[in-house]
C-alpha cells in the first residue's frame, strides 16, 4: 500500500487560531481524507511551534511563565481543530521531549559532518519573523512581512553552510519541476537561489540573551534557533532518528512527505528545510504545496484593524461542510482570496443551495413519489442518459488529476459541471410528465441515471465536505463504509458506471444546505444572527447581521474591562497615510499636553477632509505601535457591519474617561 504524509506549519502560540490557520489546516485535513479515499495509507501531521523569543515576549506580556503560556494557547489549537472536523494523526509541540531530543541528534548529525561552524554575525533582526534579513530583503529599511524596523545584533554564534547545498538545490528544483507549486513560488525560489551566494544560516541564540529553546548538544551556552528546531519537527513527528533504520516504523513508512505553507513562510522550507535534510543525508520532501493569503474584503487580517475571522463562529454559522466548501473553492491555491460574509453566502447559495442541495431535494422527492423511495433498474439507457453519464465520469477523473495538483478551486469547478447538467437533465426529461403518461421504463431509467451520477459526485466530495458528502451517501443508500478506502475503490468508482442496488430503499427527502439570507439584505430589528458582532457599538445592534464573522470573544472579568482607559477626545486633523492606501494618520486632542498620533483603519470609510472636529473615543492606553512607519499612540473606537463604519462618539470634553 503506499503511504502518504501531509503537514502543516506548526503555528505560533502568540495568536489566537483564525482563519488562515484554518485554511491552512482544512486544506491538510482534504488531501489526506483524498488520498484515503484513493486506498493509501495517508497520515496528517499540525502542531504548535513554542520556542523563541517571540513567545517569551508574548507570555511576559501576558503576565506568564513561558511554559504557562504555551500550555494555554497550543491547548487551543489542539481544542479547535475537533471541532472543525479535522482528523489529524498527531499534534506535536516543539517543547515535547522527543522532539527536543530528535532536534539535538539532527544538530549533531550535521555538526559532526563538518556543516555547523563558530562564527561572529551582525544582521538585521525581526522578532516578529524571528530572522534575520540581509539589507537587500529589507523594504525601506524595514521589514516586508512587519513594516517595523528590524533590530541590528551582532553576536559570536553557530552558522550552518547552508551555501554548500545551494548549487544542489537549484539542480532539484529544475529536475522536479513541482517540488515547489504552484510554480510563481517555484521560481521565486529559483530567484532566491539565483541572486548571489546564499548567506550561511545563523542556527544558535545565545543563553545570555534566550534560554526559551532547545540546547545545541555541542555547546550548552547556545539554545537552537527556533526556524531549524521548528522545521525539524516534520521528521521528529515521525520518531526519527530512532525509526531510521526500522521498516515498520512511522519514519520509514511516512518520509520523504510533503508539506503545506502560505507563501510567508516560502524561504525557510523552499531553502532552509531542503538543504538542512540534505546535509543530513536524508531525503528531501515530495512536495512543498505554497498557497496565498486570505484577506478580509482585500485588506490583511489584523488585530488592530478588528477584521480577524473566527474560523468557529464562521463554521457554526455557514456551516462547516459549506465553510470548508467556500475556502476550497474561492482560494485559486497559490493566489491570494477574499473573504467576506457576502463572497461566502453568494458561493453557498448559488453552488451548494442551488445546485446541489437542490439536486438532491428535486431528485430524491421525486424518486419517493414515483418508486416509493426505492432505487429503481437501470434499464436501457439511451443517447441523453450515455451524455449525462460519460460528462460524470469524465469531469470524476478531471477532479481527481487537479486535486492531486492542489488544484482544488479547479476540481470543485470541474465537478459541478456534472451537477449543473444533472439539474438541466431533470428539467430537459422531465420525469413528472414521464409519470403522468405511464412511461415507468422511461421514467426507471432517468431516476436510476440521475442516482448513479449523484453517488459519483457525492463519494468524489468527501474530502471537502466529510459531513454532507457521508450524508449523501447515507440518502442514496449506500453509507459510507471501510470498503470506500480499499486501494482499487477509487478506480472502480471512476470507472463503473453502477454503484447502487436496484431495489434499495433511500432518502425521499434531502435538505443538506439551506439557503443563507443575503448579507447585504436590510436589517430587521430583532433578526441579527447570533454568531455575529458589532464591535462596541450596542446603537447598531440592528445591523448585526450585516457585520463580518469577526472577532470571537471569549467572555472576561470585570476587572480586565476595568483596564481599559477610554477617553473621549477630538480630531484636529487627519491625512492619507504616506505608505498604506488603508491608514489615516490623525491629530486627537484628548484633553493632554499635546495631541497624540494616532493611526486608523478608516481610510475606506471617510475623507481626511470630513473628520477634523469629529468627537471620537480612544483607547488612550495601549502602547505604542508603529503602523507603516508611523507610531499610533491610541486607538479609536468604530462599529462596523458589512457595508459600513462609524465611529463611536460622546458629546464630553476632550479627555472625559468612557467608564
Ligand atoms: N511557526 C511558523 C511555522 C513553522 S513551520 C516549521 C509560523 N507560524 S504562524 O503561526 O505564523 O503560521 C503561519 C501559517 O499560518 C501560514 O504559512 C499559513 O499556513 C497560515 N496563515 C496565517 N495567516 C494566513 C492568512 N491570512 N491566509 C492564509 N494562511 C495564513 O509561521
Amino acid at each position: 500500500m503506499s503511504s502518504y504524509y501531509i503537514t502543516t506549519p506548526i503555528y505560533y502560540v502568540n495568536a489566537r487560531p483564525h482563519l488562515g490557520h484554518a485554511y491552512t489546516t482544512f486544506v491538510a485535513d482534504a488531501l489526506k481524507r483524498f488520498h484515503l479515499l484513493a486506498g493509501e495509507e495517508a497520515r496528517m501531521l499540525t502542531g504548535t511551534d513554542e520556542h523563541g523569543d517571540k513567545i517569551v515576549k508574548a507570555a511576559a506580556a501576558a503576565g506568564q511563565s513561558p511554559q504557562e503560556f504555551v500550555d494555554g494557547i497550543s491547548g487551543e489549537f489542539q481544542a479547535l481543530w475537533p471541532r472543525l472536523g479535522i482528523e489529524h494523526d498527531q499534534f506535536i509541540r516543539t517543547t515535547d521531549p522527543a522532539h527536543k531530543a530528535s532536534v539535538q541528534a539532527l544538530l549533531q548529525r550535521i555538526y559532526d559532518k563538518g556543516d555547523i561552524y563558530f562564527g561572529e554575525y551582525g544582521g538585521h533582526y525581526c522578532f516578529g519573523c524571528e530572522r534575520f534579513y540581509t539589507e537587500k530583503e529589507l523594504e525601506n529599511g524595514l521589514c516586508p512581512q512587519h513594516q517595523t524596523k528590524p533590530e541590528y545584533i551582532s553576536e559570536k554564534n553557530y552558522f550552518f553552510k547552508m551555501s554548500r547545498y545551494q548549487g544542489w538545490l537549484k539542480r532539484h528544483i529544475l529536475d522536479h519541476p513541482d517540488f515547489i507549486r504552484p510554480e510563481r513560488y517555484r521560481n521565486e525560489v529559483l530567484a532566491m537561489l539565483d541572486g548571489g551566494v546564499l548567506e550561511d544560516l545563523c542556527i544558535s541564540r545565545p543563553k545570555t540573551r534566550l534560554t526559551w529553546g532547545i540546547e545545541l548538544p555541542f555547546d550548552r551556552d547556545y539554545v537552537c534557533y527556533v526556524w531549524f528546531d521548528a522545521l525539524a519537527n516534520y521528521i521528529s513527528a515521525l520518531g526519527w532518528p530512532d525509526g531510521e533504520g526500522d521498516p515498520g516504523g512511522l519514519y520509514a513508512r511516512f518520509w520523504p512527505g510533503e508539506h503545506l505553507v502560505a507563501k510567508d513562510i516560502l524561504k525557510p522550507h523552499g531553502v532552509f528545510w531542503p538543504t538542512i535534510l540534505k546535509a543530513a543525508d536524508l531525503p528531501v520532501y515530495g512536495h512543498l504545496n505554497v498557497h496565498g493569503y486570505w484577506l478580509v474584503r482585500d485588506t490583511k487580517m489584523s488585530k488592530s484593524l478588528g477584521n480577524v475571522v473566527d474560523p468557529l463562529k464562521a463554521a457554526e454559522y455557514f456551516g462547516l461542510d459549506a465553510f470548508r466548501y467556500f475556502l476550497l473553492r474561492e482560494m485559486h491555491f497559490g493566489s491570494d482570496a477574499s473573504f467576506s460574509d457576502e463572497s461566502v453566502t453568494t458561493r453557498i447559495n448559488a453552488d451548494l443551495a442551488n445546485d446541489l442541495g437542490n439536486l438532491f431535494s428535486r431528485v430524491l422527492s421525486m424518486n419517493g413519489k414515483y418508486f416509493d423511495g426505492k432505487i429503481p433498474p437501470l434499464g436501457n439507457p439511451e443517447e441523453d442518459d450515455d451524455v449525462l453519464a460519460e460528462l460524470t465520469g469524465s469531469a470524476a477523473l478531471n477532479y481527481v488529476q487537479l486535486f492531486r495538483q492542489v488544484r482544488f478551486s479547479q476540481a470543485l469547478e470541474a465537478l459541478w459541471e456534472p451537477i449543473r447538467a444533472m439539474n438541466k437533465y431533470v428539467d430537459a426529461q422531465a420525469p413528472w410528465s414521464l409519470f403522468k403518461e405511464g412511461n415507468t421504463e422511461r421514467l426507471s431509467t432517468v431516476m436510476r441515471t440521475l442516482l448513479e451520477a449523484m453517488y459519483k459526485v457525492a463519494r468524489l466530495l468527501w474530502p471537502v465536505m466529510p459531513g454532507a458528502s457521508a450524508a449523501m451517501q447515507e440518502q442514496l443508500g449506500r453509507p459510507l463504509r471501510a470498503e470506500a478506502f480499499r486501494p482499487d475503490a477509487l478506480d472502480d468508482l471512476l470507472q463503473c458506471r453502477v454503484h447502487l442496488r436496484s431495489g434499495v430503499e433511500i432518502a425521499r427527502a434531502s435538505n443538506l444546505f439551506p439557503r443563507l439570507e443575503t448579507p447585504a439584505a436590510p436589517a430587521r430589528p430583532g433578526k441579527a444572527k447570533p454568531h455575529k458582532e458589532v464591535k462596541a457599538a450596542p446603537a447598531q445592534a440592528e445591523s448585526a447581521q450585516a457585520a463580518d464573522v469577526a472577532d470571537a470573544k471569549a467572555p472576561i472579568e470585570f476587572a480586565d474591562f476595568q483596564k481599559l482607559d477610554l477617553r473621549v477626545g477630538t480630531i484636529l486633523k487627519a491625512e492619507r497615510h504616506p505608505h498604506a492606501d488603508r491608514l489615516l494618520r490623525l491629530d486627537v486632542d484628548l484633553g493632554e499636553d499635546k495631541p497624540r498620533q494616532i493611526v486608523s483603519g478608516i481610510a475606506a470609510f471617510f475623507e481626511p477632509e470630513s473628520l477634523a472636529g469629529k468627537q471620537v473615543v480612544v483607547v488612550a492606553n495601549l502602547p505604542p505601535r508603529t503602523l507603516r512607519g508611523l507610531e499610533s499612540q491610541g486607538m479609536i473606537l468604530s462599529a462596523e457591519w458589512a457595508d459600513g463604519l462609524a465611529l463611536l462618539t460622546a458629546p464630553a470634553p476632550n479627555g472625559a474617561r468612557v467608564n
